[in-house]
């Protein structure tokens, strides 16, 4: 939208047009509730950015409430399972069949793309370029948020502002210190992943823990997949040159999945570190944090996008009755209902991260107990129902 046409109040300002801000403005909008996406970046830059593409049920029933499931369900791949390869097998868990339900293989970028084409159409604004973002009186009753575009200062009142703006962003930033209490955990290692225009080597995901390190083989379609390969902390992309990627990959899956991996120049390359992080509440007067602006995950078990579908969701029930009867008390309920599933989609991810890679800090002691741990999952229907029933993602309500 351009700067002449913009409103001077809105009820919601949403921060952050990522996949928390975006669902939030389209769940307002389908409800009637005015809001206002203002995004750092241009749409290409949020649009272009490779992350983790395992859908949950819930995240595709956020999609259908909004009307913007069409492309998902007929373009996804639907998943019945994964494997995880270790000590030369493979232990397949049956997701469908342990859990009754399936997960859908979908890039972020194809939602994001769904989310931002069908915004404009659902008169919802998303004003891109935004610069300096700032946000006022977020502990009184009239909050107001400034920023920069195209050289002039531009100010939006509204009655809640939406901290949808990442781990980085401005919302949870604006909080005085000591008003939060942050949880965190930092892991010895990284990824490295890779997207290739090659066919996927396994019909469905494999996570691979090996001696060597972790290795993960997804796909975003039968002709395009995404690879990865747990890295040291302080290694770089240069200490990583193709061969030595395709090279270590193979050698971590294991010869089974290996035997169908097919190399190809990377169309994108990035590293990232793994984190658990959660702040508390996730609240702050009349700003409400949404998605990895309130808590990150590592990406074993791909909970990062799903949970900031669940914020969106939340938040949209507790904006909207506020905007229409006036009450408080959903907003007020928010943070404890989001923590809720927070929590254990953060305890998941960091046991399946432990589970499944090598730390280079472990003593021998925590080296033979995550073998046993392994060693049970792999015999254990009991076991492997836990972890489907976390993978496949746990129920909205508590
Ligand atoms: N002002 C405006 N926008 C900002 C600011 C700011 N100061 N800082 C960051 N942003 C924008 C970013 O450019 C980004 O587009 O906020 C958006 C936040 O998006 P994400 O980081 O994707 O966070 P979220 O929407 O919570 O989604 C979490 O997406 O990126 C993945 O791995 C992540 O799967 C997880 C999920
Ligand atoms: C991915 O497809 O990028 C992906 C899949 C599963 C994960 C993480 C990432 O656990």
């Amino acid at each position: 939208m351009t700067a002449s046409n913009l409103p001077s109040r809105t009820r919601i300002a949403i921060i952050g047009a990522g996949p928390a801000g975006m669902m939030l403005g389209h769940l307002l909008r389908q409800e009637g509730v005015d809001c206002l996406v203002l995004e750092r970046r241009d749409r290409a830059y949020v649009e272009g950015r490779v992350r983790a593409g395992v859908i949950e049920q819930t995240t595709v029933e956020i999609m259908q409430r909004v009307g913007l499931a069409g492309r998902l369900l007929r373009e996804g791949l639907p998943h019945g399972g994964f494997s995880i390869s270790w000590n030369g097998e493979l232990i397949h868990i049956d997701v469908a069949g342990l859990t009754g339900k399936h997960i859908t293989v979908y890039g972020q970028q194809e939602i994001m793309h769904d989310l931002f084409d069908a915004a404009p159409a659902r008169g919802l604004d998303v004003v891109f370029g935004a610069e300096d973002v700032t946000l006022h009186d977020i502990e009184g009753d009239r909050p107001f948020v400034t920023w920069r575009s195209g050289g002039e200062t531009r100010r939006i009142d509204c009655e809640f502002i939406a901290g949808c703006d990442g781990f980085h962003g401005v919302s949870r930033a604006s909080i005085p210190s000591g008003r939060l209490v942050d949880y965190e955990k930092i892991y010895p290692f990284g990824w490295l992943g890779v997207l290739a225009d090659v066919p996927p080597c396994a019909p469905e995901v494999v996570y691979a823990s090996h001696e060597r390190g972790f290795a993960l083989a997804s796909m975003r379609s039968a002709t395009r997949s995404r690879y990865y390969v747990q890295v040291g902390a302080e290694d770089r992309l240069e200490d990583w040159p193709d061969d030595r990627f395709w090279s270590e990959l193979a050698i971590r899956l294991g010869e089974t999945i290996a035997a169908g991996l097919e190399r190809a120049p990377a169309i994108e390359t990035a590293m990232a570190p793994l984190r658990s992080y959660v702040c508390e509440p996730m609240r702050f007067g009349r700003l409400l944090l949404a998605g990895d602006a309130a808590h990150i995950v590592p990406p074993t078990g791909a909970k990062g996008l799903n949970l900031a579908a669940s914020d969106a969701l939340f938040l949209s029930e507790a904006l909207t009755d506020y905007c229409r009867t006036g009450s408080m008390a959903g907003v007020d309920g928010y943070s404890g209902r989001a923590l809720s599933r927070v929590w254990k989609a953060e305890r998941f991810s960091w046991w399946f991260t432990h589970l499944t890679h090598r730390f280079p800090t472990a003593t021998p002691i925590e080296r033979k107990l995550q073998i046993a741990e392994m060693a049970y999952l792999s015999r254990s229907r009991a076991a492997q129902t836990a972890l489907a029933e976390n993978y496949a993602g746990l129920p909205l309500s508590p």
